[in-house]
């Protein structure tokens, strides 16, 4: 069968407040589906532009079969291309990260400039034009410290995004931070499991004891509905605004992205077991001390919590149509010295800890899901209002693009 007329006819089934019908959680015809229609056509989180602040730096950023260099040139601005040779196809960079001269693909050393021109290729005879074997690009569009790819060929407009967030993140600036550890653990689990499994926090009493330490799981904190009317939030978005860091609830018109920043528990400051600052050396220099987290997503890629002392970036990439790799980032000020400014195990456990309590939840929500009994259940208004709002943005983006992907696969 088609897919897009198998992930329609899906969809016309779908219950709104309600779970999604199980193909969208197990069927690989609808992974195909998600990756086609959008991991290829949305702006996806790739890195931060700290992790490559030289010339020559690159990093590597894979979604499905695309797979993207991102490299800063000679010139200080990032670019990114396919990571497939114009000779006969070879992946060209191999390593997560690195740093070059040039790019040289190891099959035949067709070598590349960091603009993308070829500039090199050995006997390829009189006819052969190095102009129109240039490296294909793909679009790249940096933010406050954060660089977005999108594989599309015609990519969506980036600037109401930009508009909507870089206020938000820049005084974190985190181009003056540093990556001071990473993880990437395989969760067993749809990508839309892993997304609904964030959008709240109905789970975390139950499940993250470290996390409630200092984060609160009230709806209005996780969810997208009612932040307005929370004395609490509206206090705290005002002494924040009053320090200059923006800070209320903004949502993009299509719900694919939100901005908002929310106080931590009590007197704590931080993502650390005690509460405490995990970096004695702020972000951005930022002196009001209890500024919380300042909490974004962007569907279908990433989540983030911008701290005082520590930001903290998700990203999420579907492997398959049962298993995620989720990808965390701890960064710190660029000057910060690990074991006098901050200590990687305090600056981790928390969010060590709950990734690892969400993966098991998450995979035990895939196998319950799998099963012949399963149907969609109801989400809770007040606490689940994030996951339905996920879910209808989801379902919303897919019923809007699916005449175009019956194009693309009625080409193929
Ligand atoms: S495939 Fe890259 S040089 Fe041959
Ligand atoms: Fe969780």
């Amino acid at each position: 069968m088609d897919a897009s007329l198998h992930a329609e006819r899906l969809l016309s089934t779908r219950r709104s407040g309600y779970s999604l019908p199980q193909g969208f959680y197990n069927d690989p015809m609808l992974f195909d589906v998600d990756m086609k229609i959008l991991f290829h056509h949305d702006w996806l989180f790739a890195g931060h532009t700290c992790e490559i602040p030289d010339t020559g730096d690159f990093l590597t950023f894979r979604a499905g079969a695309a797979e993207a260099i991102v490299v800063r040139g000679a010139d200080g601005d990032i670019r990114a291309f396919h990571n497939a040779c114009r000779h006969r196809g070879s992946r060209i960079c191999q390593a997560d990260k690195g740093s070059v001269p040039r790019l040289v693909c190891p099959y035949h050393q067709w070598t590349y400039d960091l603009d993308g021109r070829l500039l090199f290729a050995r006997d390829m005879g009189p006819g052969f034009d190095p102009a129109g074997h240039a490296l294909k690009p793909v679009h790249c569009e940096t933010t406050a410290g954060y660089i977005f790819v999108c594989f599309a060929e015609a990519a969506p407009d980036f600037g109401p995004l930009r508009t909507r967030i870089e206020p938000y993140l820049a005084p974190h600036r985190l181009e003056q931070a540093k990556v001071a550890h990473q993880t990437s653990i395989v969760e067993r689990g749809n990508w839309k499991l892993v997304w609904e499994n964030n959008r709240e926090c109905y789970h975390c009493s139950g499940s993250h004891p470290e996390l409630c330490r200092t984060f609160s799981d009230g709806p209005t904190v996780t969810g997208v509905e009612r932040a307005d009317s929370d004395a609490g939030l509206r206090a705290h978005w005002d002494r924040c605004n009053a320090a200059g860091l923006p800070s209320a609830f903004s949502i993009s018109d299509d719900g694919q992205y939100r901005v908002m920043r929310a106080p931590l528990l009590g007197d704590t400051e931080s993502f650390t077991l005690s509460g405490r600052p995990a970096s004695v050396k702020p972000l951005g220099g930022v002196a009001e001390p209890r500024i919380g987290t300042l909490m974004l997503f962007h569907y279908p890629s990433t989540w983030n919590h911008l701290l005082r002392d520590h930001a903290i970036s998700f990203q999420v990439t579907p492997l398959g149509p049962q298993e995620t790799r989720l990808t965390t980032k701890w960064l710190v000020h660029e000057d910060a010295l690990e074991g006098t400014d901050y200590d990687v195990q305090a600056l981790t456990e928390v969010w060590n800890a709950t990734n690892d309590q969400d993966r098991r939840l998450i995979e035990q929500n895939q196998l319950g899901v799998n099963s012949p009994a399963y149907e969609p259940g109801p989400y809770s208004p007040d606490h689940e209002n994030g996951v339905a709002q996920f879910v209808d943005w989801y379902c919303a983006a897919l019923s809007a693009r699916l005449g175009g992907s019956k194009r693309l696969v009625a080409a193929e």
